[in-house]
């Protein structure tokens, strides 16, 4: 079930938010489920199609990442309001990336995947954000505009 009602904090500014969704991302479903509870908060919001299907792309990758990469973590959805964005935030504790560059490079895997996810997830979305790190795992801010 999302938990409605914790807050999120925005890394850079430490403003609190309240989440529209947040979701654990441990198994496939959950990345199914965070797709989805974006695409339709994006479609309630008068995005188009093709915007909404590009961002929940992003989400997709994102998420998959967070279970393949991190050992798991969660993901949440909210409102700036002020900036007129649907934000997304998906975390974990995993080992960190060690070389943020690297990483956004296509091609480049440590798993045996396609390595296309996360230089994909950045040119689809907006707002891109990776803090990363070996001992606080990672946290990538993904955001549209409305
Ligand atoms: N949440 C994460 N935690 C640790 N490493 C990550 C995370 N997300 C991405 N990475 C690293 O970045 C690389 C590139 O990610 P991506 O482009 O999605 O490719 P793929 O998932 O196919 O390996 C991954 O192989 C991994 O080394
Ligand atoms: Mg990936």
């Amino acid at each position: 079930m999302p938990c409605r009602s914790c807050e999120v904090t925005d890394l850079k500014t430490q403003e609190r938010f309240t989440p529209l969704a947040r979701f654990p991302l441990h198994v496939s479903r959950d990345v199914v489920q965070a797709r989805q509870s974006v695409a339709r908060e994006l479609r309630d919001r008068g995005v188009s199609n093709i915007r909404v299907t590009r961002f929940s792309t992003a989400v997709s990758e994102i998420a998959r990442n967070v279970i393949v990469h991190g050992g798991g973590g969660e993901f949440s959805v909210y409102l700036d309001p002020a900036a007129g964005y649907l934000m997304t935030v998906s975390s974990d504790k995993g080992r960190g990336i060690a070389d943020i560059p690297q990483a956004l490079t296509d091609g480049f895997t440590t798993a045996g995947g396609l390595g296309r996810g996360l230089g994909g997830a950045k040119r689809l979305a907006d707002v891109f954000e990776i803090i990363s790190s070996a001992d606080g795992g990672t946290t990538i801010k993904m955001g549209i505009k409305l």
